[in-house]
């Protein structure tokens, strides 16, 4: 089969399902409690209508986006995705590949499964860092002086993982790294060739970025101590201060959903914030991101950019978050979808289709740049 004949994320994630062992799909696709975050973010979207101007000149039209200096050539960028190799392996490297030659941003996980500097050196000018805060500060702030030292400069703190959720799937899945052996997820793998040669020839995939923290027994090996380096009930505002008084770049706040909650990045000093349910796999009654969008925007004010996840499948959606004041908008499953379906050249397939989009969008409501966007094109504003 041809990229072209996948013409929507769902068409990727169909045939990645097929690709993917089971334990490692229900990872990547499922949420929290009974997923009803996941269907709220989708639904959000559904929701709104644009509305379309037409009798405009509309021959010329870009879809760059001009973030922190850096002029980026579509509006969308990669979400972080930790374990990400074990969804297929070489995610990583294929994705910040992808985003070098597209010019656009990539964001390497605190807990994915290449380094920060091998990221670093694939995608010097276009990889993010995201940081988790661990119990134990100390990595928090090595993290950071490895990230700094390889220049990269934009920081994405992640703050919705206060405590672990629950992921029915993968609970009943008995989820843990590496995989316990048993007859069930044996069955499971051998029905996934692909996959298994992949993985066999790419190795067993480690929390690369956390290896020199933790002992070899639980580098890579245990899902739960990538979950103890993932989790900080403690991270709070005067932590929050000194991870900005320590980072000499952009920083990012992951996750924040309300007016408080902006109004707090911005206290702290906060150069944005991407509104981010992580994708339905924290609160399970969460809002959706594009219904969070505009009380963040709102209390955010002037000088803070705000960006948005959760959800995205569409040309469309990006369009809707730009409307409604976002002004860069990332995705995390449609390009590991997309590369779980395609291997390497899935990513470029992902960003090719939301680029389109984007572009047919845009001619259709009546604009020829992403800053024209605002409320006036929305149906019910
Ligand atoms: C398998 C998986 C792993 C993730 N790992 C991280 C992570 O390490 N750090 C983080 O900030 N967010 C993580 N996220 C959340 C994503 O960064 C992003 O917020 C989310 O995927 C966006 O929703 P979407 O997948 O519907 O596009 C993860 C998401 C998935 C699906």
């Amino acid at each position: 089969m041809k990229a072209t004949d996948f013409l929507t994320i769902d068409d990727l994630r169909a045939r990645a399902k097929k690709r993917i062992p089971k334990l490692a799909f229900d990872y990547l696709d499922g949420g929290a409690g009974n997923e009803a975050n996941i269907a709220r973010n989708r639904q959000g979207f559904t929701d709104i209508v644009l509305c379309p101007e037409y009798m405009r000149d509309v021959t010329e039209r870009n879809q760059k986006v001009t973030i922190f200096g850096h002029t980026y050539d579509a509006p969308i960028g990669v979400s972080p995705v930790g374990l990400a190799n074990l969804i297929w392996p070489k995610v990583d490297t294929y994705l910040a590949t992808m985003a070098r030659e597209r010019n656009i941003p990539y964001t390497l996980s605190a807990v994915s499964t290449s380094s920060i500097e091998q990221i670093a050196e694939i995608a010097p000018d276009h990889a993010w860092f995201q940081l988790y805060v661990p119990g134990q500060e100390y990595i928090c702030f090595e993290l950071l002086k490895r990230a700094k030292a390889t220049g990269m400069n934009v920081l994405v703190v992640t703050v919705d993982i206060p405590i672990p959720s629950r992921r029915l799937r993968d609970l009943r899945n008995d989820f843990t790294m590496p995989f316990k052996m048993t007859p069930k997820n044996i069955w499971d793998i051998a029905r996934k060739p692909n996959w298994a040669l992949a993985t066999l020839v790419n190795g067993k995939p480690r929390f690369e970025n956390m290896a020199p923290y933790i002992d070899d027994a639980a580098a890579g090996k245990s899902l739960n101590a990538a979950q103890a380096l993932q989790v900080s009930p403690k991270l709070d505002k005067d932590l929050m201060r000194r991870i900005r008084a320590d980072w000499d770049g952009p920083m990012l706040i992951k996750g924040a959903l309300s007016a408080k909650s902006a109004e707090t990045a911005k206290r702290i000093g906060a150069d944005g914030i991407i509104v981010s349910n992580h994708g339905g796999r924290q609160l399970d009654s969460a809002p959706s991101t594009i219904e969070a969008l505009p009380r963040v925007v709102e209390a955010a004010g002037d000088g803070m950019t705000i960006m948005l996840d959760s959800g995205v499948r569409t040309g469309s959606d990006i369009i809707k978050a730009f409307c409604l004041g976002a002004e860069f908008v990332f995705s995390g499953r449609s390009f590991v979808f997309g590369v779980g379906a395609l291997g390497e050249a899935g990513g470029q397939h992902v960003l090719d289709m939301f680029a389109t989009e984007v572009d047919i969008t845009l001619a259709q409501i009546g604009c020829t740049t992403m800053a024209e966007l605002n409320s006036d094109y929305l149906w019910d504003s």
